[in-house]
């Protein structure tokens, strides 16, 4: 669990669901992520997430507002196919949380986990080439370009943009 400023990162829990599937079945949330996933997908991964938080420390946690206690969507750490050797870091919000720094502010945390906690040299941010909301994000972290690339989610092959940060460039930020 982490808090920042405005936001608390924390475990899916039961009543996440049923936003966590709304946002996923959204096609302006999805546009650049594939198909809109289920409800079964959804709470798989909600899941899935929780178990890798336990086992290892890090994850694709939920997003809860603390004034109000709203769950904004999630962000954190994963391990993915394409780059197992790098962790990377994602975000995905909820259309009508958009454009109020929630994303870079929940990301910033998860930076500083996993440089700072974690020890790790670098983190990654992996998104489709034309997501400029998603790459703006990077931009706003600090990242820098790293490389472009075709990758495949599900056999499905997509134009791919990668972001990096080294822990030196994390120290040396502020
Ligand atoms: C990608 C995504 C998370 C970006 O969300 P976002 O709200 O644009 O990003 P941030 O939370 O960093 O917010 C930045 C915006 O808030 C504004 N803002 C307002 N208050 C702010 C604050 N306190 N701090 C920072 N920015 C603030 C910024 O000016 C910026 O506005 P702009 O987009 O008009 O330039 C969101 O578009 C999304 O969920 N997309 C669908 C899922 C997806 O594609 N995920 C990425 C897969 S790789």
């Amino acid at each position: 669990m982490r808090t920042t400023e405005r936001l608390l990162l924390r475990p899916f829990r039961e009543e996440d669901l049923e936003p966590w599937a709304a946002l996923n079945a959204d096609p302006e949330v999805t546009e650049f992520l594939g198909e809109p996933l289920s409800r079964e997908e959804c709470d798989r991964i909600a899941a899935a997430v929780n178990e890798q938080y336990a086992a290892e420390g890090f994850g694709f946690l939920a997003v809860e507002r603390r004034t109000d206690g709203a769950f904004l969507g999630a962000a954190g750490l994963s391990r993915e196919q394409w780059y197992p050797e790098d962790l990377e870091i994602g975000w995905r919000l909820a259309r009508e949380y958009w454009g109020q720094g929630y994303a870079t502010e929940a990301a910033a945390s998860w930076l500083d986990h996993g440089f700072t906690t974690m020890g790790l040299p670098r983190i990654i941010a992996v998104t489709d080439t034309p997501n400029h909301r998603s790459i703006a994000v990077m931009r706003r972290l600090g990242m820098t370009f790293d490389h472009e690339a075709v990758l495949a989610e599900d056999g499905i092959e997509f134009d791919a943009t990668v972001y990096s940060m080294t822990a030196d460039t994390w120290r040396h930020r502020a």
